[in-house]
């Protein structure tokens, strides 16, 4: 289990450059399947995820590797499994975004029930009722997903919920579907838009993404190309949480504003002082934040992969706060952790009411997830005295050398600190 040990207290100051996204990397590597060809990568962090769905593509016996740092070749020119093995898509729920692809181009596809981060219910029904919509049969036992079907066709299909997940893989399938197919209610967030571009890229038709509307008209053949990945928008709001705790002056360079601004209005809320640039964003804060309200709710809403660390941030506020998780009910598990810091959060359901404390003090907790992992590294940074994170596995997930990142402004963090006790016992 990795550990971080943590001395907080120190004004986080200095320049720090966001990573590419998760979320679009592995949507992106999904989508790279469709191709006929090579799709080339750039910007491509380098964190367990992204290992985790190299590793899928070439269990599918299709061409990866890491060309230099940060960019990855996929050739899927051949495909030759059509099975992702349990042991993997258990690891992460994008993974099973491979089902959609694999059946366009093989007519065949078997993908485990996902996993990934336990913050909710984690349904796959959209996923299900659009491949079934595009005319495949689909079998759900014995914890496997199997879809059959030559020869997709266009559909009209309207989801419940504007799913992230379940517009890119079904918006992705549709471009090997013959005719038209509309998705109604789709999600709206830069990560949708981000994997049209690349499909556009490899020849796809799609008008719409990025609205609710989302139109594909099928073509016949998908080939590679090469793309940029965006920088991750969860990864500035995160140094720009941490930048507020400490009362620090932090530039994050590599950003897309558009992508964060509903993030950067609230966090002006609290008091801090947020400079944009085309593509930076400098966070300044000199006194304690001010308590506000945050509502999680798909894009352009607050989003949610943010909760965690903003309510940290409001842990030491002054005010009372009242947070609201519309998206992942269980997105609370951190709660507990900070508790054990002397933050005041009473949760009841998708509700917490946060009383602002003058101060955290630093204590030994657990990472519960990904993002709450995140929001204890905050709260730590910002708390009085050392706080060791364990569980801290669940951040180098999804977050590109966090530690090091942090350390160069100024953080005083320690990875490891049994290995660390235990090489210098061996000396
Ligand atoms: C993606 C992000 C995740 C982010 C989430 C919401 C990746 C790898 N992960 O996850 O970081 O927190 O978007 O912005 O990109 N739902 C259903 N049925 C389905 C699918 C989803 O009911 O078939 C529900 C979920 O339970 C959830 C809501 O839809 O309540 C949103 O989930 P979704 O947008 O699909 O999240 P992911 O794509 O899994």
């Amino acid at each position: 289990m990795g550990k971080l040990s943590l001395t907080g207290g120190a004004r986080l100051v200095g320049t720090v450059r966001s990573s590419g996204s998760k979320n679009s990397t592995l949507a992106i590597m999904a989508g790279a399947l469709l191709g006929k060809g090579r799709t080339v990568q750039h910007n491509v962090p380098e964190i367990g995820d992204v290992r985790t769905m190299m590793d899928m593509l070439r269990a599918l016996g299709v061409g990866c590797e890491e060309l230099s740092q940060g960019v990855v070749s996929i050739d899927a020119t051949d495909i030759e499994n059509t099975e992702a093995p349990y042991e993997l898509v258990k690891k992460m729920r994008a993974s099973f975004c491979v089902l959609g692809p694999l059946l366009a181009r093989r007519g065949y596809a078997k993908v485990a029930m996902p996993g990934g981060c336990d913050i909710g219910a984690r349904p796959i029904d959209l996923h299900v009722k659009g491949i079934q919509a595009l005319g495949a049969v689909v079998n759900i036992e014995h914890g496997f997903v199997e879809a059959e079907g030559d020869g997709l066709r266009g559909a009209q299909i309207y989801f419940n919920l504007p799913s992230a997940g379940a517009t890119q893989h079904i918006m992705a399938t549709a471009c090997l579907a013959q005719g038209v197919t509309t998705i109604h209610n789709a999600a709206m967030e830069p990560e949708v838009v981000e994997l049209c571009n690349l499909l556009t890229k490899m020849g796809a038709n799609i008008r719409g993404a990025g609205t609710p509307t989302v139109r594909i008209e099928g073509v016949k053949e998908l080939h590679g190309t090469e793309f940029e990945v965006v920088p991750d928008r969860m990864e500035a709001g995160t140094f720009a949480v941490a930048t507020t705790m400490t009362m620090g002056d932090v530039t994050v360079e590599n950003i897309r504003p558009d992508h964060i601004e509903p993030f950067v209005l609230k966090l002006r809320e609290v008091g801090a002082i947020v400079d944009m640039y085309d593509n930076a964003m400098r966070v300044r804060c000199n006194a304690r934040p001010m308590a506000t309200d945050i509502t999680t709710m798909p894009h352009p809403g607050f989003p949610t992969d943010l909760q965690q660390p903003f309510a940290a941030m409001l842990s030491i506020a002054q005010g009372v706060s009242i947070v609201t998780e519309n998206v992942y009910e269980r997105r609370f598990k951190y709660v507990n952790e900070i508790g054990r810091m002397g933050a005041d959060i009473k949760q009841d359901g998708r509700t917490a009411v946060i009383t602002g404390t003058a101060k955290l003090l630093g204590a030994p907790v657990t990472a519960p997830d990904l993002r709450g992992g995140a929001a204890l590294i905050c709260a730590g940074l910002a708390a009085e005295g050392q706080t060791d994170i364990s569980g801290t596995e669940h951040v180098e997930r999804g977050y590109e050398n966090l530690t090091y990142k942090l350390c160069q402004l100024g953080a005083q963090i320690v990875s490891n600190p049994n290995d660390i006790e235990r090489e210098s016992i061996l000396v």
